[in-house]
């Protein structure tokens, strides 16, 4: 097989709940944060679908909620309900001294990501953090959220706070970053998980602005990390964020316009996606042909093959087996 084809792969959410591997260490610990924070434990977690599929990108178990965490916030990880934090109106909530203090509390995350430095071998290795946007909402939401409703009030009626928020998150996520690239990533990917919850101004303000500063600051400290962005749900607006936006990868759900993929030539950006991971929970042959539906729709692209969303917990393993296979003999057929 000539390298030239290759196509790279992973898929958002790679270490989790459906591996049970993953669950057996889970079982053992209760306490979802001390997991993050536990250095052997956290990267043998992050190695496990690296050993069992053989991807070629590592990405660093932990969550984007350790930065809410890191600025004194409560959070915890419910069982069967995801998480919860404690309530917060605005930055004075937060008791928090110095970015500095910050990362010290999540230190072990560093430790984390050396281990998996010393062991990837040829694999790439992705730190990650949350959209500024996005944790906002998890910390003015409380929780996972059907409405949205108290974020969306928040920044319409609360903006002066909702900025001030907003640039703290956006200044701690950059620091955040730069650890773990001294640390050994050489790929950061920054989810704004939440990105199509804003439209017109806001979207400028709250999604553009910051993660824009984000891949300024990240590019002046590291010329060869490789930044993606995953501004989720942005719609029509991804266009915007593409236009604005330095990426050297830009990762796609379905609501992205047909006209993108030109853009991102032009401006040798490459594209991450997009197989819908409900996909993965159909049985027979249908998920071979969605995983050539994307490899065709992408193919005159820069393409890193990955999901528009993360792997769902009842996931078939062999549905995974099943994707790749199809990716490589795809590759081969060229
Ligand atoms: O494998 C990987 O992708 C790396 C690890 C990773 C996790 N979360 C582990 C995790 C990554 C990159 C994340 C990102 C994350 N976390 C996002 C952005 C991506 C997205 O899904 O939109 C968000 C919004 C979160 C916040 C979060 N963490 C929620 C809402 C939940 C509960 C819902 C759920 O899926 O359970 C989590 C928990 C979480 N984060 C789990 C894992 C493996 C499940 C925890 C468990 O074992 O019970």
């Amino acid at each position: 097989m000539s390298n030239v084809n290759k196509i790279p792969i992973w898929f958002m959410r790679q270490a989790g709940r459906y591996l049970p591997e993953y669950m057996k260490i889970r079982s053992k610990n209760p306490d979802f944060l001390k997991l993050c924070f536990n250095p052997k434990l956290a990267s043998e977690i992050s190695l496990q679908p690296i050993k069992r599929f053989d991807l070629d990108f590592i990405i660093l178990f932990s969550d984007i909620l350790v930065i809410p965490y890191a600025l004194g916030q409560k959070v915890q990880f419910l069982k069967n309900h995801g998480p919860a934090l404690s309530c917060i109106n605005s930055k004075k909530d937060l008791n928090y001294i110095n970015f500095k203090k910050c990362l010290d509390k999540i230190a072990n995350i560093f430790e984390t990501i050396k281990i998996l430095n010393s062991k990837k071998g040829t694999k790439n290795l992705i730190g990650f953090c949350g959209g500024p946007f996005t944790v906002l909402n998890y910390m003015i939401e409380g929780g996972t959220s059907e409405t949205h409703s108290k974020i969306k009030k928040f920044v319409k009626e609360k903006k002066r706070e909702a900025r001030d928020i907003i640039k703290i998150l956006t200044e701690l996520s950059i620091e955040y970053l730069k650890k773990q690239i001294e640390s050994g990533a050489n790929y950061v990917q920054i989810f704004e998980s939440w990105a199509g919850l804003l439209e017109r101004e806001e979207y400028v303000d709250f999604i553009v602005k910051p993660n824009m500063q984000i891949s300024e600051e990240i590019k002046k400290f590291s010329q060869r990390t490789n930044i993606i962005h995953f501004p989720r749900g942005s719609g029509k607006n991804y266009k915007t964020f593409a236009e604005k936006v330095y990426s050297d990868v830009l990762s796609l759900d379905h609501s992205y316009p047909n006209d993108i993929l030109s853009l991102l030539r032009k401006k040798k950006v490459a594209v991450q996606g997009n197989l819908d991971p409900r996909e993965l929970l159909v049985e027979g042959k249908r998920v071979e042909e969605k995983t050539r539906e994307v490899l065709e729709k992408f193919k005159n692209n820069n393409h890193i093959f990955n999901l528009s969303h993360g792997i769902l917990p009842n996931t078939k393993i062999s549905n995974i087996e099943k994707v790749i296979r199809a990716v490589r003999e795809y590759e081969t057929s060229k």
